[in-house]
């Protein structure tokens, strides 16, 4: 591929403000994408498990209609956190992501139905499964497929993208356009070793429940234990499978001596002594958020290494700098998202502490970040629209 056709596929207008800061950007949503597509995988996989075992057994009474709550609230999170990498690999990495689209233009058509209807039946495993214990097991499942599908297509955009070398052929394969829109590629070990991190996360999920819980006089401590072990487990099996699948996977794209790819392996051994001894698991969450930084700052290694041996250096993208432009997503992004997000956190946190209705307008610390996500909207939807309007009459008139 020539480098002056993907120069050519930039924006003509620049970028607005340094690479380098969307490409961090790109890192660590990408990273908390990930975190909650695993969530939603693993819990939801084990919930279909648990329909099988909730009639008879207590424990699973309590677990499974918990993990089926966890994977639905999950696939929402997912959903709102795909949007950002989206917007941030699309400003930097824009030929890339536009030529995947458009040669897998069917997939991407597919992919929003597939994520409707896999949601939706998700809603009625849901509901069956309250309705009914053990119920919905068949509509749990579909749903399941369907939700990995999303991931199977997305993965195919992720690594089409990442072949400048062979879009000519996918085009025009032996010469004659094809415009279809079924372009599909796989890279099979990327794409298991992504997927199978879903097992260690949903064992460490089990592992925090059960510490959080722990304080929760209602729950029994025999079935605090269980969840533990349980969480201990799949966890521990979880890690060395997914750690089979990096090196497999490593070996195949030629990165396993790669400072990052070190890094993660040594993260993972560390994981798996913690998750193993398992004496605090939300210090074990804090490691696992760096190595999920860490696999998403691989993917991006990669994809930089490949586009850079092109002539594409997103280093050297035109910037075209719109201050105020950045201020105002910085501002939002970190100050109405972090106290907005504090907010509900504090709440759901406090929720799940006690056995009683909880009351958030008599808590302290609820209503006062309560008043100040709410006062902070309101300040910036009168900014959002109040400048947005000025520029807009101001261009106009
Ligand atoms: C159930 C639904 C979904 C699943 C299971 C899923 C799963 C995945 C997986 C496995 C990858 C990594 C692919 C790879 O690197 O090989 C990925 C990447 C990504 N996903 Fe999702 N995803 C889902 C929904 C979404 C949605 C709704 C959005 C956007 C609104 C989104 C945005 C992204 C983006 C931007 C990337 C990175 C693409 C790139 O680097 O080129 N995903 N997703």
């Amino acid at each position: 591929m020539d480098a002056s056709v993907l120069l050519a596929l930039r924006d003509p207008a620049g970028i607005p403000f340094y690479p380098v800061v969307f490409q961090v950007l790109y890192i660590l949503t990408w990273a908390l994408h990930a975190a909650f597509v695993l969530l939603a995988l693993g819990s939801m996989g084990l919930s279909l498990y648990g329909t099988t075992r909730q009639k008879d057994d207590p424990y699973w009474k309590i677990l499974t209609p918990h993990l089926i709550q966890t994977g639905k609230i999950s696939i929402s999170i997912l959903i709102v956190l795909g949007v950002a990498p989206l917007l941030f690999t699309q400003v930097i990495y824009d030929p890339n992501w536009y030529v995947a689209n458009t040669l897998s233009g069917m997939w991407v058509f597919i992919f929003i139905y597939t994520l409707l209807v896999g949601y939706t039946m998700y809603y009625w495993y849901y509901y069956a499964n309250k309705a009914k214990e053990g119920g919905g097991k068949l509509v749990g499942f579909v749903s399941f497929l369907i939700l990995v599908s999303a991931g199977v297509l997305m993965h195919n955009f992720a690594v089409t993208s990442i072949m400048p070398n062979e879009w000519m052929d996918m085009y025009a394969p032996n010469g004659v356009v094809d415009n279809s829109g079924w372009t599909f590629n796989m890279d099979l070990a990327r794409l298991i070793f992504i997927v199978s991190l879903a097992i260690p996360v949903v064992g460490i999920f089990l592992q925090n429940y059960s510490r959080f819980l722990s304080t929760r006089k209602d729950f029994e401590e025999r079935f605090v234990d269980y969840c533990a072990v349980l969480g201990t487990r799949i966890g521990v099996v979880g890690l060395l499978i997914s750690a089979v699948t990096f090196v497999i996977w490593m070996l195949k794209a030629g990165y396993l001596m790669n400072p990052v790819s070190i890094a993660i392996i040594v993260g993972v051994v560390i994981l798996l002594l913690m998750v193993y001894s398992n004496s605090n698991s939300y210090i074990t969450t804090g490691v696992l958020v760096v190595v999920a930084l860490l696999i998403s700052s691989l993917r991006e290694v990669i994809r930089f290494d490949i586009m850079t041996g092109l002539g594409y250096n997103i280093y050297d993208y035109p910037v075209n700098l719109e201050i105020p432009t950045i201020t105002m997503f910085l501002l939002t992004f970190l100050i109405m998202g972090g106290i907005g997000v504090a907010y509900l956190l504090t709440m759901a946190w406090k929720v799940g502490k006690i056995k009683s209705v909880f009351d958030g307008s008599k808590d302290k610390a609820v209503t006062r970040l309560g008043n100040y996500t709410l006062s902070i909207m309101v300040v910036w939807m009168v900014i959002y629209f109040g400048w947005g309007m000025f520029i807009l009459f101001n261009n106009i008139l």
